[in-house]
């Protein structure tokens, strides 16, 4: 089978790209990370794992759609199958979306659909629940509301901090994303209709 062709996007740490990197998914070929932050700690990362680096600094465009232009001509020219946002602290146009519609997926730490936004383990604290999680998802044009492909459970403590929640997260956040990329570079997923799609079964 052919190597999927990705391009991870990121604007910090990058330890989902750190999982993505130590999957060594033999169907997957990493093109490119591309960062918004010049100092985001995830291209040290890529450097080290020999992927090469893009910085396209969203402070350096006039508005959304011209850095969102210069993003997709940096990814298009990776020829990328499949865009993974891994800590991409940006809000992507319609248009941007629409170009990679079926082939643009993020991970957000929550189960969707509680908890959008930021500080999603300090909503779950003060809501009370007792399960939290992460979700990855397609990407479609309303912020973390794509079709969900693929969630990761984690239980709740009474005593949680913010700290201790995030990190138990985090650890399923890396052992659910290269998971879903490697169903795509099997070609076993995709989006039809906003509706995930893992071996023609409806995901839901
Ligand atoms: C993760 O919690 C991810 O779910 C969210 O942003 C964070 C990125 O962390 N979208 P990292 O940069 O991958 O370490």
């Amino acid at each position: 089978m052919e190597k999927l062709a990705i391009v991870v996007l990121i604007s910090g740490r990058g330890s989902n790209l750190q999982a993505i990197i130590d999957a060594a998914d033999p169907l997957v070929d990493i093109r490119a990370v591309i960062s918004n932050r010049p100092h985001a700690q995830g291209l040290h990362i890529a450097t080290q794992a020999g992927i090469p680096c893009e910085i396209i600094d969203h402070t350096q465009f006039a508005n959304r759609d011209t850095f969102d232009t210069a993003l997709q001509n940096c990814i298009d020219h990776y020829q990328a199958q499949l865009v993974v946002l891994a800590g991409f602290m940006r809000i992507l146009t319609p248009d941007f979306i629409q170009h990679y519609a079926g082939r643009l997926i993020n991970i957000h730490p929550s189960l969707l659909p509680a908890f959008k936004g930021l500080h999603t383990h300090r909503q779950a604290l003060q809501a009370g629940v007792t399960e939290h999680g992460a979700t990855v998802h397609f990407v479609t044009p309303e912020l973390d509301s794509g079709a969900p492909i693929l969630q990761g459970r984690v239980p709740v403590y009474p005593d949680d901090t913010e700290e201790q929640l995030a990190q138990r997260v985090l650890d399923i956040e890396h052992q659910i994303y290269p998971q879903v990329i490697h169903w795509f570079a099997e070609q076993r997923l995709y989006l039809q209709a906003q509706t995930a799609y893992l071996d023609n079964k409806p995901i839901n």
